[in-house]
């Protein structure tokens, strides 16, 4: 690592990134941005490390979710409530079905920064920038509205620190009792189109009960009261990060302290790219993309750049081939990993190689297609010997109709009744607790495997 320095990425060829038109506003945000408190403690991310390090062994297991994109209108305590809400939910079924503790990250408190897949966009003859996430520019169509406005760094910092700290309060205040958490999820099995999942919960109602009758209850055991609870995003508006990169006290190593956890873009993962450049010098867990279009030479140059002491939990490679093509993707990338001896955590996003247009013109995704991919990762680990290490999902507490399918199921006729997202579609509530149950079953299945070949 030797000579990195934060501001280092400014020398190297960026892409999908904002050209801002007024340098001096721009650099007075960062200035202003580079005074304020980071959002998150080192000794948090090297936990997180560890934690992810236990995951990429078999003895953890990555829930990492949220939106595809945080809005600055649709702020408020219900929504973080709620997909915080979802997520513990999911966590303890997959607890459950693992086995193994649950390591919940949220693509939260700092999700704003979006890779486009064109730089225009043109509506009725009009061309304009197109839209890159409410901390770069506005989802109007109109030039004021697209042009690239460093003050929404600001606003993003604010909105992300009132988003951890909301998150924090539910983490340990009381909020995220299990027993609590379990009575959500029996309002949902005990629905008749859940059926299918009313054993499982009903065995783990047997098992709070039997703990509770044993003694260990939640207001004697912190364990299950509080939880920790994780944020990451992609670090794609670099200007933004190294704003609020620091140095850690503790260790003298640089940290990103927008978030616990970074990841790398799919589009923006260029070996000699700035994105690259920067994640490589900060001491976080870093996440990595891997599309269709990932080489096993660009991942062999990224995996020693990115994680050169090649420390567990510090490098995540996040799968998102599309249903029906995993299976021609993930045994090279895995062959890649295994001929460079390299620790690496796996995690399959089934999310964004599975988004297709409706012919109402709404992007969606379809929950079967969403399931198949999640299937097809973990059969082709399961025929590997490698482990499935975790989940990455867009989702959402709220009810909105923005994927298709689910036993509570989201036609496409529905897709325009609740339709909110800020870019990509996701789960919502009921789609993303049943996604957990059946990604829980995987995991049965997979432990069963494990314990027979034991003996
Ligand atoms: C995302 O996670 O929202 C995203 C843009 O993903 P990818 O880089 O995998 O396309
Ligand atoms: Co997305």
């Amino acid at each position: 690592m030797g000579t990195w320095s934060k501001s280092d990425w400014r020398n190297k060829p960026r892409v999908q990134m904002p050209e801002y038109q007024d340098a001096e506003a721009l650099g007075r945000v960062e200035a202003q941005l580079s005074k304020y408190p980071p959002l998150v403690f080192a000794g948090e991310a090297r936990r997180l490390k560890d934690q992810l390090g236990a995951a990429s062994r078999g003895e953890a297991f990555l829930l990492q979710g949220g939106d595809c994109a945080e809005s600055f209108e649709q702020f408020s305590a219900d929504a973080i409530r709620d997909t915080f809400k979802v997520m513990l939910q999911m966590a303890m079924v997959l607890t459950f079905g693992a086995k193994v503790p649950v390591v919940k990250v949220g693509r939260m408190a700092g999700q704003f920064a979006k890779p486009r897949s064109a730089p225009m966009e043109a509506v009725n003859g009009v061309e304009l920038p197109s839209y890159r996430g409410d901390i770069i520019n506005e989802l109007d169509f109109s030039e004021a509205a697209r042009s690239p406005n460093p003050d929404k760094m600001l606003q993003a910092y604010m909105q992300s620190a009132a988003t951890l700290n909301l998150l924090r309060a539910f983490s340990t205040g009381g909020y995220a009792d299990v027993n609590e958490v379990h009575r959500w999820t029996l309002g949902f099995t005990e629905t008749d189109e859940a059926e299918r999942f009313r054993d499982m919960a009903n065995r783990i109602s047997d098992t709070l009960d039997f703990i509770r009758a044993a003694g260990v209850t939640s207001d004697r055991q912190h364990a299950l009261r509080q939880v920790d609870f994780y944020t990451s995003h992609e670090s794609l508006l670099l200007e933004y990060e190294e704003a609020l990169t620091r140095i850690d006290s503790t260790t003298g190593k640089w940290l990103a302290g927008s978030g616990h956890m970074i990841w790398i873009g799919d589009r923006t993962r260029q070996p000699d790219g700035a994105h690259v450049e920067f994640a490589r010098g900060v001491q976080n867990p870093i996440g990595l993309k891997c599309g269709p279009s990932m080489t096993s030479e660009d991942l062999k140059i990224l995996m020693a750049k990115l994680n050169p002491d090649n420390e567990a939990g510090r490098l995540t490679l996040i799968a998102r081939f599309g249903a029906g093509k995993v299976g021609e993707h993930l045994p090279r990338l895995i062959r890649t990993v295994r001929e460079a001896g390299a620790n690496v955590l796996w995690v399959c996003d089934p999310m964004h190689g599975n988004t297709i247009k409706s012919d109402s013109g709404y992007k969606t995704r379809p929950f079967d297609a969403v399931l198949r991919e999640v299937q097809e990762f973990f059969a082709i680990h399961r025929a590997e010997g490698t482990i499935p290490g975790g989940v990455h999902f867009e989702m959402t507490g709220l009810d909105v109709t923005e994927c298709v399918g689910g036993v509570k199921a989201v036609t496409y006729e529905d897709l325009s009744d609740r339709y909110h997202t800020a870019c990509d579609p996701r789960l919502n509530a009921s789609q993303s607790l049943e996604l957990a149950f059946l990604v829980a079953e995987e995991l049965t299945a997979l432990r069963e495997t494990r314990l027979a070949a034991a003996g």
